[in-house]
């Protein structure tokens, strides 16, 4: 095995053992790594070994878990990358996009320079779409003890605080923030999706009270 990847092996095995809490979990590290992969390779020109490392990586330190300190993740792949004897520009690269992908409440996130990066947070936010997408949701959402829906806010764009409020405020905002080609064409199926997922819940939760009610008299 090359020196290469023995390190991605072994930051594999490192990710593994120090990642936590279910929407941020290994699986999530694992989608993100391999969908990020494959758009690297599709789109061509670029250092997969960066892309490995900061789709490994770019979730080590949560900014949620620690007091909102985003210096925290890019410091943590950091040391570890130096102990890995990867080379310095390497890691400058790495824990460059790791730092401008942490997300940062009402704050917009600086736009990413390199395709490296590009890639890498279009996998992420991939990964926040389609069916994956929608079960990532309501998980954080039972996560955080939100309601499923709030019944004014099913096909309206309102801060309800529901897991469906999340889909107009955020969700359903990604396909036209993506940076690569395959990252649009990828976020455009599962954004479609997501909206028959939407019509469909509305169908269901929306049944209508007056024919309740006549069923009821019989
Ligand atoms: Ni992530």
């Amino acid at each position: 095995m090359d020196q290469e990847s023995q390190v991605i092996e072994q930051t594999v095995a490192f990710v593994k053992r120090t990642l936590h809490e279910s929407s941020h979990d290994w699986l999530h590290i694992e989608r993100v790594w391999k969908t990020a992969v494959d758009i690297g390779v599709k789109e061509g020109g670029v250092d997969l070994f960066v892309i490995h490392l900061t789709a490994l990586l770019h979730d080590i330190a949560d900014w949620k878990f620690h007091d909102g300190d985003v210096n925290v993740g890019p410091r943590v792949a950091r040391e570890w990358l130096e102990k890995m004897k990867v080379p310095s520009e390497v890691i400058d690269h790495v824990c460059g996009i790791i730092r401008d992908m942490s997300f940062i409440p009402g704050k917009e996130n600086p736009p990413l320079t390199s395709k490296e990066g590009m890639i890498v947070q279009d996998a992420d936010r991939l990964d926040a779409l389609g069916a994956i997408g929608i079960a990532r949701a309501f998980t954080y959402g039972g996560y955080r003890g939100q309601s499923i829906y709030h019944p004014d806010g099913l096909d309206a764009n309102e801060g309800s605080g529901s897991t469906v409020g999340h889909f107009y405020e955020k969700l359903l905002l990604l396909k036209d923030r993506m940076n690569t080609a395959t990252g649009k064409q990828l976020a455009s199926e599962r954004h479609d999706f997501m909206v028959e997922f939407l019509q469909r819940l509305k169908a269901e939760c929306e049944v209508k009270y007056d024919t309740v009610l006549m069923e009821h008299r019989g």
